[in-house]
């Protein structure tokens, strides 16, 4: 049996697949479909601060291989997370990464200082930074100063809980962020999150959903999140964990191949709640067939 182990800076998985958040509400939903054990880990939903009651619908539309989301990050708060979601969370038998997006750079802190007193069973923690800063406008992770800043403080905050910093892909040069992450202290990156698009209804002359504009996910972006990974991953300079449009096992050794460390499955969940254990499953056989003793001899073995 290949070795599915994956190192990522401090956080340990036992195999690289892991399931995307807001694609697997905080996994209770999924005990019936999912055998938890099999997985590397799940990332719940985001939460922030405060509850939010999330964007006016249609919050979801059906694109061409894809869907685009604005949900707007609904959710019931951290306290919330902490008091009811975290101790079923904690249950379960594989790893779990909290998954946090603050409103400004100190709310992140606050955040993440709240989590490494009361966040006891999370492996470690993932920084929704492609989200909107109330104080700018722009998502976080389109700067890669405000980026710096944030992981660094937050590292500062819980000096031992592993932290990975999502990314948006909505920037011209991805890799500035990936490297301010790294320099900042995080133990890995997540790319990418979705792609800003709209979809529209030209008879009713009125844009599909209710936010105007909402993130692309799924088979479409899988191109675009491949080469984001490729590119990240030949920085060298942290793990990188890739998400856009794995649905398949051919997917994700794809992105493997290409440099992820680790992978999400996000919108296939929606059609297929099995799609990351099934992945899990064909892996080993995948690596036989490259003639592989472990997962980490094939990370970034393309031959570009
Ligand atoms: C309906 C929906 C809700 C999402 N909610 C979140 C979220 O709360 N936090 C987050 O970091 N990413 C969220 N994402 C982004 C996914 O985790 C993932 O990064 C993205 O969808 C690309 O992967 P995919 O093509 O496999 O879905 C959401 C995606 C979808 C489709």
């Amino acid at each position: 049996m290949p070795d599915l182990s994956v190192t990522l800076g401090r956080l340990i998985l036992r195999n690289p697949v892991l399931v995307a958040s807001g694609t697997f509400g905080y996994a209770k939903e999924m005990t019936h479909f999912v055998d938890f054990a099999k997985l590397g880990g799940v990332i719940p939903k985001t939460v922030t601060q405060a509850s939010r009651a999330g964007n006016t619908p249609p919050r979801t539309v059906e694109t061409a291989s894809g869907m685009l989301n604005a949900i707007g990050l609904d959710n019931d708060g951290l306290e919330h997370f902490l008091s009811h979601h975290l101790p079923y969370l904690r249950t379960l038998p594989t790893a779990v990464i909290g998954n946090i997006a603050g409103k400004t750079e100190d709310e992140f802190v606050a955040m993440a200082t709240r989590v490494a007193e009361l966040g006891q069973g999370l492996a470690g923690l993932e920084l929704n930074l492609s989200c909107p800063n109330v104080s700018g406008g722009l998502d976080f992770a389109t700067d890669p100063e405000v980026t710096r800043r944030i992981i660094r403080k937050c590292r500062d905050a819980c000096p031992n809980i592993p932290l990975i910093a999502k990314l948006t892909p909505n920037v011209t040069d991805i890799t500035l962020i990936a490297r301010a992450a790294a320099d900042a202290g995080a133990d890995a990156v997540s790319a990418v999150n979705t792609f800003v698009g709209m979809a529209v209804d030209w008879r009713r002359r009125k844009a599909i959903l209710g936010n105007v504009t909402g993130g692309l996910s799924g088979p479409a972006i899988k191109p675009l999140a491949l080469r984001a990974v490729w590119r990240i991953a030949k920085l060298k300079a942290i793990p990188v964990i890739g998400v856009g449009g794995i649905a398949t096992l051919d997917d994700a050794m794809d992105f493997i191949v290409a440099g992820a460390n680790a992978i999400q499955v996000g919108t296939a969940n929606f059609y297929d709640p099995t799609a990351s254990v099934r992945i899990a499953e064909a892996l080993p056989e995948a690596l036989r067939s490259l003639g592989a003793a472990s997962l980490a001899e094939v990370v970034g073995t393309l031959n570009a």
